[in-house]
C-alpha cells in the first residue's frame, strides 16, 4: 500500500492511519498555552489590583496560607527579602526572599491555586491577587496595578541571588 509506514521487520504493514484521534485545534492548544515566561511572555490581556486582590485572598487563600500569608497551614506567602545579616539564616524560602520573577506568580497561581480548584481564577482576579502578594511582600505599593506590561518590569528582591549558569564544555565552577 502506497500510503503505509514501514513496519518492523517480519510483521504485516501498519496502516497510515489507525482510524483514531485527530489534530487539535487552534483553540484547543490555546487554552494549554498558558505558561508565562520570566520576561512575561505568554501574560494575557486584562489587570488587577491589590485592593481587588486583597478581596480575593481573603476568600480563596486565607483558609490554606493564613490570614495574612504567614500562619498558614500551608506554604508562608510573605516574607521579607532576606537581608545581608539574615543570609544564611532560617527564614524559609519564600516569594519576597526566594522568587527571582515576578510573572512567575502569575504563571504558578493562574495554573495551580486555589489547590483545590486550580484553573478557576479569571485573569483579572489572578493579577489582582498578585498584586496583593507583591504588595503584601512590600515590592509594589498600594495603589500599583498589573496587567502583562507593568507585572514583567516588577523587580523581585532575590533576582541578583540568581546567575545564569553559562558554562560550556568542560567543568567551569561559578
Ligand atoms: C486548599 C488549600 C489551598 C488554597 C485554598 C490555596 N493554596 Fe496556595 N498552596 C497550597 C499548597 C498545599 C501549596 C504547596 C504546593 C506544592 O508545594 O506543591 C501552595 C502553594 C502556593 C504558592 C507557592 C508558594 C511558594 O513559595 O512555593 C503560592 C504562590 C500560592 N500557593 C498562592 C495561592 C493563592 C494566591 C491562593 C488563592 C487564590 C491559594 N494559594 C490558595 C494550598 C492552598
Amino acid at each position: 500500500m502506497a500510503c503505509s509506514s514501514p513496519s518492523p521487520a517480519g510483521e504485516t504493514e501498519w496502516p497510515a492511519s489507525f482510524g483514531y484521534g485527530r489534530s487539535a485545534t487552534p483553540a484547543e492548544i490555546s487554552a494549554k498555552d498558558i505558561d508565562v515566561r520570566p520576561d512575561g511572555k505568554g501574560l494575557p490581556a486584562g489587570e488587577g489590583t491589590v485592593a481587588a486582590g486583597k478581596v480575593i485572598y481573603a476568600a480563596k487563600c486565607a483558609a490554606c496560607h493564613g490570614k495574612t500569608g504567614v500562619e498558614g497551614p500551608f506554604d508562608k506567602l510573605v516574607a521579607p527579602p532576606i537581608t545581608k545579616d539574615a543570609e544564611g539564616g532560617r527564614e524559609r524560602k519564600a516569594i519576597g526572599n526566594y522568587w527571582p520573577y515576578a510573572s512567575t506568580l502569575y504563571d504558578y497561581i493562574n495554573r495551580a491555586m486555589p489547590f483545590n480548584q486550580p484553573g478557576s481564577l479569571s485573569a483579572d482576579e489572578v493579577y489582582s491577587v498578585t498584586a496583593y502578594l507583591l504588595f503584601a511582600n512590600r515590592i509594589i505599593g498600594a495603589d500599583a496595578v498589573l496587567n502583562r506590561k507593568s507585572l514583567p518590569l516588577v523587580v523581585m528582591p532575590a533576582h541578583e541571588r540568581f546567575v545564569t549558569d553559562d558554562r560550556r564544555g568542560g567543568r567551569e565552577i561559578k
